[in-house]
């Protein structure tokens, strides 16, 4: 055979394999689950009673002395159920998914991310030994348990880490077409709050909520990589075992999930996370915007509206660039004492504030995601800002107690009850929310146990209120200066502890049973001195002179350069 007609003949073959490569859909083929590595057993188990068996329980059952405190709950091993897997619906994992799942977390629940504190040997280990808890399956059975490990396709826009933006609307619109033909909807809200089915439990009997897309860094399977897409395509494809999110991988093709993917997570606020609560960092300063003329005392209106976003990471829209921004203020379980918290349904707020001299007034709109409220009059859902007292009689840094205040620094506390008009938690998503009845009081705190009704005229005011696609917005408002005598007085240019409680009533929370929020800051910003606005356009005129100066002196010295006049080339006439 001569070169020429080998060579044609290898290009034939090549074709011919290039072109089935592409006639067949990517084959995934079942193989057996990773078997136990029986050598590292001893090890596993060491690091298991050390490290696992409080939450886990001694033999896998997800009953550890944790356990009953923990929303979610620890996994119970023994089905062999596992929510984050590359497998198929039903499946073992792999053992790549357990190690990665063990080194960095759940995020949104109480399972740590092991990878500082264990080295990698151990868990592998403890990943063995976590296997052999497993009693209703067997990842030893090479014959029956077998796996498929899916593929997911690739990210088609090639967006980065960490925050993955710039994938263009027309797949995210797209997208939201998919969301809507699958009915997403219908378990996580038609604005992807969690908050379409409040009857789901999770295969052990407990009842288990829908993920809130707008707080992307609560993906279990999120792994530190919050922002990424393809945590979306992965949970939509495989499902989460053991709760009702099922997987779709029949009926929406990889490049459609892709799509999907790519408008839920267009949702998620891009914050900066902070690494080791895996939450986004809490913006502690909330400064108030000086308004001039009206502020606006409806919700709806443009000048409250504003991205959750940082805006230093995604920049604002043309529409709300000048509105204040949404601060994140994070939220824990009251702990310390009486009635403890230790799962509370909401761990953030956002809040953004305005304020007006002449009126003197000022706003904060204080806004959180809850998935469902309250319909039992004895148990109201309730938000409330906490306040020094006597804000002129604190030094320096000082702040009273941040629980209700104590004996010598009292704390005011505005606090909105509410209960939302003709609702119903199984009522379908309503897309124009519901009004909420809201009762104000405004209590003087002197201790964990001492708060009182203040005997002083009412006068904070909740001015609009409402519930909306699984939203609470609540706006106060009060004069800067009042005449109560436990009433904060509120200056401008300077900073002025607050904080935040809040009460899920669904929940059955009530007094001290809240989550609560560390001190933060709040600043009135000064309105703009006239200088502000004189000053730019001079600035600009002196630097354009300058240059044009500048400019005209470096031509000028290289001409002289040039004639040979300048001093370095000067040579004295003869004298
Ligand atoms: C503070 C409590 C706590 C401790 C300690 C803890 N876990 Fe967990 N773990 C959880 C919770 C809660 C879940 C379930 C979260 C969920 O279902 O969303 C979980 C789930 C898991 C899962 C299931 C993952 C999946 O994809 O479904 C594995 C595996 C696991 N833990 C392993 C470990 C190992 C190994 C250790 C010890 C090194 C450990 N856990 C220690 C709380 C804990
Ligand atoms: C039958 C109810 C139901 C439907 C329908 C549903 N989900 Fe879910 N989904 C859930 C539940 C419940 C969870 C939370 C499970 C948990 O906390 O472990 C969840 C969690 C998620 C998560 C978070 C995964 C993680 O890592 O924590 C994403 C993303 C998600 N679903 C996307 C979707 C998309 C996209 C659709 C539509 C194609 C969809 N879901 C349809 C019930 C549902």
């Amino acid at each position: 055979m001569n070169k020429i007609v080998r060579l044609k003949i290898g290009r034939i073959l090549f074709a011919g394999l290039i072109l089935m490569a592409f006639s067949f859909p990517a084959t995934v083929i079942a193989q057996p689950p990773d078997v136990v590595k029986k050598d590292l057993l001893d090890k596993g188990k060491q690091v298991y009673y050390k490290r696992c068996v409080w939450c886990h329980g001694v033999e896998g059952g997800g009953d550890g002395p944790a356990a009953d405190r923990l929303f979610t709950r620890p996994r119970n091993f023994i089905q062999g159920t596992f929510k984050i897997r590359f497998t198929d619906s039903g499946e073992l994992p792999l053992e790549e998914d357990l190690i990665r799942t063990v080194t960095n977390g759940l995020p949104g629940s109480a399972m740590p991310a092991w990878g500082g504190f264990l080295s990698p040997d151990e868990i592998t280990a403890v990943v063995q030994f976590v296997k052999t808890l497993v009693q209703d399956r067997s990842f030893d059975d090479v014959e029956d348990e077998t796996v498929v490990v899916q593929e997911f396709g690739s990210n088609p826009w090639g967006t980065k880490e960490p925050y993955h933006l710039g994938i263009p609307q027309e797949a995210i619109d797209q997208g939201k077409e998919i969301f809507i033909k699958n009915k997403c909807f219908e378990c996580h809200g038609g604005e992807g709050r969690g908050d379409g089915n409040p009857t789901m439990k999770d295969d052990w009997g407990f009842p288990i909520v829908a993920a809130d897309w707008q707080q992307c860094w609560n993906f279990r399977g999120s792994r530190r990589h919050h922002f990424d897409p393809f945590n979306v395509v992965r949970t939509v494809s495989t499902g989460l075992n053991g709760t009702p999110m099922p997987n779709f991988k029949d009926q929406i093709t990889v490049e459609d999930r892709w799509k999907l993917a790519a408008f839920v997570n267009s949702l998620c606020p891009r914050k900066k996370i902070d690494k080791l609560t895996s939450k986004p960092v809490p913006d502690f300063l909330i400064s108030s915007l000086y308004t001039e003329g009206d502020i606006a005392e409806s919700i709806e209106d443009p000048m409250w509206k504003a991205e959750d976003d940082d805006p230093s990471i995604r920049e604002r829209s043309e529409e709300t660039k000048e509105n204040p921004r949404k601060n994140y203020i994070a939220m824990a379980g009251q702990i310390t004492r009486g009635k403890r918290n230790f799962d509370p349904k909401t761990d953030n707020l956002w809040v953004s504030s305005r304020w007006n001299a002449e009126k003197n007034v000022i706003y904060y709109l204080v806004e959180y995601h809850i998935r469902f409220l309250s319909s039992d009059p004895e148990y109201p859902d309730a938000v409330a800002l906490q306040w020094p007292a006597k804000l002129s009689e604190l030094f320096g840094a000082e702040k009273p107690y941040f629980i209700n205040g104590d004996s010598k620094k009292p704390v005011d506390i505005w606090k909105a009850s509410f209960m939302a008009q003709d609702y119903n938690s199984t009522n379908p998503p309503s897309e124009t929310g519901y009004k909420l009845d809201v009762k104000v009081e405004e209590t003087i705190g002197h201790g964990f146990d001492a708060i009182t009704a203040k005997e002083s005229e009412p006068k904070v005011k909740v001015v609009d209120a409402i519930f909306k696609q699984g939203k609470v917005s609540v706006l106060f408002k009060r004069e800067l200066t009042t005449e109560g005598e436990f009433d904060v007085q509120i200056p401008s240019e300077q900073f002025i502890p607050v904080s935040f409680l809040q009460w899920s009533g669904d929940d059955k929370e009530k007094d001290e049973h809240m989550a609560i929020s560390t001190w933060y800051y709040t600043i009135l910003e000064p309105p703009l001195p006239d200088s502000l606005y004189y000053m730019p356009p001079i600035m600009a005129a002196v630097f354009v002179c300058f240059q044009g100066w500048l400019v005209w002196m470096t031509k000028r010295t290289r001409k002289m350069f040039d004639d040979g006049k300048s001093r370095r080339d000067f040579i004295p006439p003869d004298l």
